[in-house]
């Protein structure tokens, strides 16, 4: 009693839709190559771990590619202050912003918080560095996640004497500011803010940490427009991402990228640069790591056709940084010295290349227009727990904040030394 062609030919079928499935809800846990124990993509480059004892804890890191600075974050409470295990010992201990003069005095110094209210409760989480021309005045834009209050804080930079001057803070009352993760600013006045989970810890901690352990998709983008600073208008412009952390709006305006850390994916969107929303398809580019950050290398030239086409669309520049390992990650939260998660930073571009790394920035995919090329990848052995990286090719260099990691990660090359 044998089966009938019908059936054979069936039987196939569903099997061969059941291996799909698979292998798409598998395929984020196919077996990655070994992680090097130190890869480098520049042939000239050096990389050194700076500032051991002076920097840590450094959610977040922006270079200034005009003059030469990059302002990084630092929460010294953050090891005790877990969005997964809840704030323990210590929230008193308060944030700090540094000033690094990478592309001149390679002087470090800690900025002056100027005209910030009293009792004011500092928790910096991503930041976003904003200025209308070449040597207008920068504004920096901070998430500030404390914890009763969420806001963005607005603060304009000094370099010369390194202050920060508070211009002002917003907030919604917790409606689609609650739980913002990166932020990525438009103009001197309005920014798109990431906003990682819905049911935030201080209302309902186990659904919160149903959400986290489930990686539910309940994450979302609210644009905000504080021109008239005592009400901003702030409206959601996406959702339904889970795990949605870094941001970044292309320099034409054109795209935002948004990563969404539990799945490895960053999504790219169009973007309406008259109306600021957002197109409600995506594209989507497969990561081999938790990409945290989004930056781009604003040093190369917007007008480059190897930069961006013809629409605007970028190219190459953007560069995405995580780490494929969330339980060690995990584990160097609770103790920073008793583990090693990898680094990995990697560029994404359009259209499909060679990857040279043994450790491929990203997965294949023939239907995606994208691809990344790693640039860093460690495999925690020199600098652990990477989550921002951000590139000025004209200088080269590569910086890389780690939030469990001593120190910041300085790569230099020769940046005549052609890498196409
Ligand atoms: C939170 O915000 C409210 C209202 O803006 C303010 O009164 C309160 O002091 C803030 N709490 C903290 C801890 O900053
Ligand atoms: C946000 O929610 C928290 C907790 O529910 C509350 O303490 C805080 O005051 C709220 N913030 C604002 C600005 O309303
Ligand atoms: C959205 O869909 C339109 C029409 O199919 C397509 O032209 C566009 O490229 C898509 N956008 C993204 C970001 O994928
Ligand atoms: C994803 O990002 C959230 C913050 O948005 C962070 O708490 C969490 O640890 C990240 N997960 C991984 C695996 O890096």
């Amino acid at each position: 009693m044998g089966l009938s062609p019908a059936q054979a030919i069936a039987i196939i079928v569903v099997l061969s839709f059941l291996l799909l499935f698979l292998h798409k809800i598998l395929s984020p846990w196919v077996e990655l190559p070994r992680l090097p124990e130190q890869w480098l993509a520049f042939r000239s480059g050096l990389a050194w771990t700076i500032f051991k004892d002076r920097v840590g804890f450094s959610e977040d890191m922006v270079l200034d590619h005009e003059s030469g600075f990059a302002i990084i974050s630092s929460d010294p409470g953050r090891v005790c202050w877990n969005a997964l295990w809840g704030r323990s010992h210590n929230p008193h201990q308060q944030g700090r912003l540094l000033l690094y003069h990478y592309g001149g005095s390679g002087s470090l110094r800690e900025m002056e918080l100027v005209n910030f209210p009293d009792n004011f409760d500092f928790h910096p989480l991503g930041m976003g560095l904003y200025r209308e021309m070449e040597d207008s005045h920068p504004r920096l834009f901070v998430v500030n996640q404390g914890d009763d209050n969420s806001s963005v804080e607005i603060m304009d930079i000094d370099y010369e004497d390194a202050r920060a001057v508070h211009v002002c803070t917003v907030e919604d009352n917790n409606h689609t500011i609650r739980s913002p993760v990166s932020v990525s600013p438009v103009s001197y006045s309005s920014f798109y803010v990431t906003n990682d989970q819905c049911l935030i810890r201080r209302r309902h901690p186990v659904l919160s940490f149903t959400e986290r352990v489930l990686g539910l998709p309940l994450g979302w983008v609210t644009f905000v427009d504080f021109s008239i600073q005592a009400r901003p208008i702030c409206t959601i412009v996406a959702g339904g991402i889970p795990f949605a952390s870094g941001i970044l709006v292309t320099p034409t305006g054109k795209e935002v990228l948004v990563a969404s850390n539990s799945t490895d994916t960053v999504r790219i969107y169009e973007r309406n640069p008259d109306t600021n929303t957002l197109s409600s398809n995506y594209s989507s580019v497969y990561m081999t790591f938790h990409p945290e950050t989004l930056s781009f290398d604003k040093s190369l030239d917007i007008d480059d056709p190897t930069v961006f086409n013809s629409n605007g669309y970028f190219l190459r520049g953007v560069v995405a940084t995580g780490s494929p390992d969330a339980g060690r990650l995990f584990c160097m939260a609770t103790n920073p010295h008793g583990c090693a998660a990898p680094s990995v930073v990697a560029e994404i571009r359009r259209g499909h290349g060679p990857d040279l790394s043994p450790f491929p920035g990203s997965l294949f995919n023939l239907l995606s227009k994208y691809y990344a090329r790693t640039l860093y990848a460690d495999d925690g052995t020199n600098y652990p727990s990477s989550t921002s990286g951000d590139m000025d090719s004209k200088r080269g260099r590569l910086i890389v904040s780690g939030v469990y990691a001593d120190g910041l990660l300085d790569i230099t090359w020769d940046p005549r030394e052609n890498r196409h």
